[in-house]
């Protein structure tokens, strides 16, 4: 009894690994994995999809690097493919575990990975593809099913067995309860690993993610550590060691309490919510919508003409109303369109999206009248006195070097 607190964390770590292996079960079936009888799901619980990103993305680089040395080949220059949409933990994992980032530019009107301009892209060093599902920026869901025939043909055709990883950080918990038939999970040959947020549609708070492997010998042995000293043998393959088991504890309690008909309805609820968000945002007349019905329950949306204000000062005076709305560029080669973002989740209900348009009508109001004063002003030399009325072209070309600078120093506002 020298250390009794050890007694209890011992046996919280133990509680917490059988309930961390019962939601690694639950997930790994939702998401269709070959599991024979009596078998176990293979996966781990992380801090958040970051972490759970970082560990797929280190078995995908050990898979490659085992097989290359095998073959005698070079193994010094993996890269991985992307869409330039990825979440930031993307570019962490390529800088952090030196993996070359392959990025498909965007357009505009088209903010997610293009499949074929993926699979263009994937070389013998290609540790994988990445595809998300539910793009951070638009909440559109990525094309995992054409993604996994394309790759197919080209694995086929050259002989290598590239992979696919799915990022599912939202869509791992929307896609399996209201869009079922949607093709993007273990059901594709492909799919290896999965990772998803326990704290966004999972429903717990701040800190539980989730990564599953197809089977285990996606999970290459040597990264898995056996510790015995707390009282049993223990694999581990996490990038810490001790983390407080609530959250683990919640996710369980949230699957088993609400279950797939729970879920289900959450989900559904929340759609509910941007439909009436994103059609009342439509009648303003003032923008367009970037994010698609099927998708993350999320409204992106962008100014159809931003040459008199922009999305970054709605930002700014939404926040006198007490709205936090991001605003934000799209990634290469889609810089020039910025737009807001809100997202939609379960505590966020209609009479909350009706008050939100009605704000954000009256911020336009509002911007529209302040305009047409310093329109005023300026055709009398209201710019640092410069006497020459601006051009609607000049004004544009300044209210975007402005949007730049501010978005330069916000660039992570965006999770
Ligand atoms: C697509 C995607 N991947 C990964 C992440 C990182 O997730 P987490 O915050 O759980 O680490 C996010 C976060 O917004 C995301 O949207």
């Amino acid at each position: 009894m020298l250390f009794p607190h050890r007694g209890l964390l011992l046996v919280q770590n133990s509680v917490a690994l059988v309930l961390q292996n019962r939601c690694v079960n639950m997930i790994a079936n939702l998401y269709h994995a070959p599991i024979g009888d009596g078998e176990k799901a293979v996966g781990v619980g992380t801090v958040g999809s970051s972490e759970a990103i970082m560990l797929a993305g280190l078995a995908f680089k050990r898979k490659w690097q085992q097989k290359r040395k095998s073959q005698g080949k070079p193994y010094d220059k993996p890269n991985i493919v992307t869409g330039a949409n990825v979440q930031v933990c993307w570019e962490k994992f390529a800088r952090y575990f030196e993996v070359e980032l392959k990025e498909v530019k965007l357009n505009e009107g088209y903010y997610v990975m293009d499949p074929v301009k993926a699979v263009d892209l994937v070389d013998e060093n290609t540790i994988c593809v990445a595809a998300i599902l539910g793009s951070t920026l638009t909440g559109e869901f990525e094309n995992v099913k054409l993604l996994n025939e394309l790759l197919t043909n080209k694995n086929k055709k050259t002989g290598w067995d590239t992979p696919i990883h799915v990022d599912a950080a939202s869509g791992g918990f929307i896609a399996p309860f209201v869009y079922p038939d949607l093709e993007w999970d273990f059901r594709l040959p492909l799919v290896k690993s999965i990772n998803v947020s326990g704290h966004k549609y999972g429903l717990v708070y701040a800190g539980v993610g989730w990564v599953v492997w197809r089977t285990k010998e996606d999970l290459p042995d040597d990264l898995v550590f056996h510790i015995n000293y707390l009282g049993s043998d223990q694999p581990t393959f996490t990038l810490n060691f001790s983390k407080g088991s609530s959250q683990i504890i919640a996710q369980y309690y949230q699957l088993i309490r609400l279950g797939f008909e729970g879920y289900k309805n959450i989900i559904e609820n929340c759609i509910e919510n941007t439909r009436v968000l994103r059609e009342g945002i439509e009648k303003t007349g003032r923008f367009d919508i970037v994010s698609k019905d099927v998708g993350v329950p999320l409204v992106a949306f962008a100014l159809k003409n931003s040459s008199k204000y922009s999305v970054f000062q709605i930002s700014e005076s939404l926040r006198k109303f007490g709205w936090i709305v991001p605003a934000y560029t799209m990634p290469a080669d889609a810089q020039h369109v910025a737009v807001l973002r809100v997202v939609v989740r379960e505590d966020f209900g209609r009479s909350l999206a009706e008050r939100l348009v009605s704000h954000i009508e009256e911020v336009v109001k509002e911007l529209d009248s302040l305009r047409s004063r310093t329109a005023i002003g300026a055709s009398h030399g209201y710019a640092g006195g410069t006497a020459a009325k601006k051009t609607e072209g000049e004004i544009h070309a300044e209210v975007t070097r402005r949007w730049k600078r501010y978005v330069e120093s916000k660039r992570t506002g965006v999770c």
